[in-house]
């Protein structure tokens, strides 16, 4: 193989998710794109929370808007036959849609929750924890039933 082959082989993986040969504009490459930003929005979220990063009660108040939007995403990049390459969605996804739904459901009530939690003026972390820690089980909960490791 040539420098240049390379080159523009590199330059391709760029355009591509992660190299992993994801057309971000599939299905499947906008689910994962929605997907990373909900964990980059709760792990700054929760960061503030646990005291890595300096708690700002606009900037959390603002994620949690965020965060509550993106979850209501995901669902609709869920094509009617499941992908045969790079998805790390189960099967069971299109075999049991109804739990898949229950579950997406619950995690959009939990950051729902968030949201009216953060609505307290002047906003302080103490009492954040509790929603907190109901969307990340929301998360985990659907990731333990529905997703490969
Ligand atoms: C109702 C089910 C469900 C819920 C709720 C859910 N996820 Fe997922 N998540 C999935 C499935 C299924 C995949 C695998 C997607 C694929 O590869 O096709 C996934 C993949 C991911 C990925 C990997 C994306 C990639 O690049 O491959 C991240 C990160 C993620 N989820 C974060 C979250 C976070 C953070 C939350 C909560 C705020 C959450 N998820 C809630 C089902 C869910």
């Amino acid at each position: 193989m040539t420098l240049k082959t390379l080159t523009v082989l590199a330059l391709a993986c760029l355009t591509l998710s992660a190299c992993g040969g994801v057309d971000p504009k599939s299905p499947l490459g906008q689910r994962k794109s929605i997907f990373k930003q909900m964990l980059h929005t709760s792990e700054d979220m929760n960061g503030m929370l646990l005291g890595r990063l300096p708690f700002d009660g606009p900037q959390f108040a603002a994620s949690a808007v965020k965060l509550d939007q993106l979850a209501q995403q995901p669902w609709q990049h869920f094509p009617k036959v499941r992908e045969e390459d790079h998805t790390s969605a189960k099967p069971e996804v299109w075999e049991k849609q109804a739990r898949f739904q229950q579950l997406a459901q619950n995690l959009e009530a939990s950051t729902a929750e968030l949201v009216t939690a953060t609505r307290v003026q002047p906003l302080k972390a103490d009492g954040l924890d509790g929603p907190m820690q109901k969307v990340e089980g929301a998360c985990k909960a659907c990731h333990r039933e529905f997703r490969d490791h």
